[in-house]
């Protein structure tokens, strides 16, 4: 006879950071909404993804609100919300999902569980129940990665010229901040969309720098030929 342990549990995920965009195997169902009680921040040091032991790109963690109040933030607002997405991981791949995901994102993460509230215009069309307890992973102030409060534009600088097995870390940052102005209404992030405005203008500011520097070798070179020429 089957008993009640025996079946198996569906999982349901909470995503904050690539995960919004890189969605785990097997998920049956994406569901935009938000968490509440935390802060999201790129204060998390990145050895496996967007950088490299040697040098750790950043990526996000959650902070609790609670203990993130007691720290001196450049970016001192922060909203009420943190949006992302929920997966639906059916019972029977709930073990191999979990072993992917701990492969994928442990380094330095913990897991929690946390209330999981569907957005609005999702939930008219959906029969879901709410919230949704979620599967989270937070990278906790006492884990070696956890780097604290970070001056905005150093941070910005830092992820510019970071990279790891998965990419650019600037991607990393870029592809979050697209992502979470599509989940809905309320749903952006002031200190990602902040950090990926000062990325795009260091890049901007190089790649000036690089164009005016090929124009002057340019100029240099039909100066010498001219040179030669005469
Ligand atoms: C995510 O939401 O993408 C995520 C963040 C930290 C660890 C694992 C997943």
């Amino acid at each position: 006879m089957t008993k009640a342990s025996d079946v198996e549990q569906e999982l349901w995920l909470f995503g904050y950071g690539s995960l919004i965009w890189k969605p785990p195997p097997h998920f049956d169902l994406r569901v935009p909404g938000y968490v509440e009680g935390y802060v999201r921040r790129f204060w998390q040091a990145s050895e496996d993804h967007r950088g490299t032991p040697e040098a750790p790109g950043r990526v996000v963690t959650l902070i609790d609100r609670a203990h993130w109040e007691t720290l001196v933030d450049e970016h001192s607002d922060a909203s009420a919300t943190t949006w992302g997405a929920a997966y639906r991981i059916p019972g029977p791949h709930v073990a191999e999902v979990r072993e992917y995901l701990d492969i994928r994102e442990i380094n330095g993460y913990s897991i929690q569980y946390t209330p999981f509230h569907v957005s609005r215009s999702f939930a008219a069309s959906h029969n879901l129940p709410a919230p949704i307890n979620c599967l989270v992973y937070v990278g906790l102030p006492d884990n070696p990665q956890f780097v604290g409060p970070q001056d905005a534009q150093l941070l910005a600088e830092h992820i510019v010229r970071s990279r790891g097995p998965s990419g650019e870390n600037k991607d990393y940052l870029y592809g979050l901040d697209r992502s979470l102005l599509e989940l809905g209404e309320g749903s952006e992030d002031e200190h990602v969309h902040d950090l990926a405005r000062r990325c795009r203008e260091i890049e901007g500011r190089s790649s000036d720098s690089s164009v005016i520097g090929s124009e002057l070798r340019r100029v240099g070179s039909t100066d010498e030929q001219e040179e030669t020429e005469k």
